[in-house]
């Protein structure tokens, strides 16, 4: 088929290998889709900066120019933030483009609006690397769990906070040491308080709410605590009473199925429970079923490469759909719940 056109929009920790996996591995993307997939051009701001593997002549600065291109099949959006993300995702839409997105704010504060966009113009928008980086977990609880009830959520959805309370468990480590570690291993968001606030946790527990319960969950509704309180002293006691602490997105469905909640926060987790074994900047989210009981799911939740596997699988579902006319999941029927912070004490 005709070769399917890609504008990347941003080129850091993730964007830089997007870029270089869809080069290298362009035979496969080929074969698996049915068509060429190729990059158009890549948006960035500040376009002198050196990018190992990147094709110079793909960089600009326009990135408005880029997204109104009228050969873009698909827009990649790994550039975070509300804005510009916003408006460059809807000018993709109006240009029939579909998006693949990373951005855990915007979806978490705008999701049904990008829904409804995508929809207005016949377009697919896939997020799967907005929760928990590599690991397949939106789709198998959109599609494979779509015929079973979610009760309930347990998240270890940010790295680097993980790693901070992992290395101030096992190694006696201090808070900045540990935090300056996870930013070096390029787990941290450019500004390191979203992740130590709970603020890039909530906005994940938002979008894992919505798609879990079929309902629309915002920011603003999820309860929100980060870690920077936690002491050296809080974990010591919490080993001694055969706990370890996690930073927790909890997302509850309430038991008369009528409200659900949703909220982050510093937990004691029994060292007996899976999620205590999860180390370092892993992520893992453990999902309560009505019929499928509990399931686990465990990977990497941050970094580059492993946040750029999930932004090519989505790219691949994207760019498939474009050749056989097909449209994506879109947002399934949902159910508008009350959402209560901090449910029934
Ligand atoms: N800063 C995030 C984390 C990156 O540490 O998990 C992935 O969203």
């Amino acid at each position: 088929g005709r070769p399917l056109k890609v504008a990347l929009l941003g080129c850091g920790v993730v964007g830089s290998q997007v870029a270089r996996l869809v080069t290298t591995h362009a035979a496969d993307l080929a074969a698996r889709v049915g068509a060429p997939v190729e990059l158009a051009g890549i948006a960035v701001r500040r376009p002198g900066r050196l990018r190992e593997g990147v094709h110079a002549e793909l960089i600009t600065t326009d990135a408005q120019g880029l997204v109104s291109r009228p050969d873009i099949d698909v827009v990649v959006e790994v550039i975070g933030g509300i804005e510009p993300a916003r408006s460059l995702i809807s000018t993709a839409f109006e240009n029939g483009a579909s998006v693949v997105t990373a951005n855990k704010a915007l979806l978490a504060e705008d999701g049904p609006s990008l829904y409804s966009a995508a929809e207005k113009y016949g377009a697919d928008l896939y997020f799967e690397a907005a929760v928990a980086g590599a690991i397949p977990l939106l789709r198998p609880l959109r599609e494979s769990l779509a015929g079973d009830s979610v009760n309930r959520v347990l998240g270890i959805v940010n790295g680097t906070t993980n790693f901070i309370l992992d290395r101030m468990d096992t190694s006696g480590a201090g808070y900045y040491e540990a935090l300056e570690e996870a930013t070096a291993l390029g787990y941290a968001e450019a500004d390191p308080t979203a992740d130590v606030e709970g603020f890039d946790a909530a906005a994940k527990a938002a979008i894992l709410s919505g798609i879990a319960f079929h309902t629309r969950v915002r920011l603003d509704d999820v309860h929100r605590e980060g870690i920077t309180e936690v002491t050296a002293s809080d974990i010591a006691s919490a080993r001694r009473m055969g706990c370890t602490v996690k930073l927790l997105a909890i997302c509850e469905r309430a038991a008369d199925g009528r409200s659900v909640t949703a909220r982050v926060h510093p937990a004691m987790i029994p060292l007996t429970h899976p999620l205590a074994s999860v180390r370092e900047a892993y992520n893992a989210v453990f999902v309560e079923a009505d019929s499928a009981g509990s399931l686990m799911f465990y990977g990497q939740g941050a970094g580059g490469v492993p946040t750029a596997s999930a932004i090519l699988g989505d790219l691949v579902a994207a760019c498939r759909n474009k050749v056989s006319g097909a449209r994506g999941p879109g947002e399934s029927a949902y159910t508008m719940l009350p959402v209560s912070p901090m449910g029934d004490v």
